[in-house]
């Protein structure tokens, strides 16, 4: 799979809560690719929380240095990359996400709300009822994360594990494909 992929690196992308984190590293160490979490270097390179970029500095300032963070690991190979949710906003982000081979991990709002109900790292849940903001998030953004090269939709049951088989085996028939239409 190493060779097939030829250092393309991977972006995950999804909503809080979808596992992009958990997911990336299995799937890093099944590829024996490098694991970054764009959200874990905006912390250690602004050396303060997520929730207090977004109070301090403000929403905007976030995604100036989560476009920076991102244009930066780009610039790596064989890497997996678990974005913050809120890549797909920004137009330019597509850029250095179209590089690399980017998968959606769908996953149901119901979950994402078990997930999510006792954390309280990500500012943009604060605000109204958990499920309303996940639902309303879901809607605005399912036409961006669906422009993802691989969507992996996640049941009821399946663990980290399970998604990282479905990605893996998923990945030769898109590669494929992709080759296919460069020839056209
Ligand atoms: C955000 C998602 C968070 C983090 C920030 C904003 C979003 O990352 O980047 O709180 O806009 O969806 P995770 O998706 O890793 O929780």
């Amino acid at each position: 799979m190493k060779k097939l992929l030829k250092g393309l690196n991977i972006y995950l992308i999804g909503l809080m809560g979808s596992g992009k984190t958990t997911v990336g590293e299995l799937l890093a160490k099944e590829l024996e690719y490098r694991f970054l979490d764009t959200d874990a270097i905006i912390t250690a390179v602004a050396e303060k929380s997520i929730n207090q970029i977004f109070a301090e500095d403000g929403e905007m300032e976030f995604r100036q240095l989560e476009s920076d963070v991102l244009q930066q690991v780009s610039a790596y190979l064989y890497t997996v990359i678990a974005t913050g949710g809120g890549i797909i906003l920004r137009q330019e982000n597509w850029s250095h996400l179209r590089d690399g081979m980017v998968i959606w991990l769908d996953v149901p709002v119901n979950i994402l709300v078990q997930r999510l109900k006792h954390d309280d790292t990500r500012p943009l849940l604060k605000t109204e009822k958990l499920e309303t903001k996940l639902s309303s998030l879901y809607q605005e953004r399912k036409r961006l994360y669906q422009q993802a090269d691989i969507i992996i939709e996640m049941g009821e049951n399946d663990s980290p594990e399970d998604i990282v088989k479905k990605i893996i085996s998923t990945i030769p028939s898109k590669i494929k494909q992709e080759k296919e239409e460069i020839n056209i």
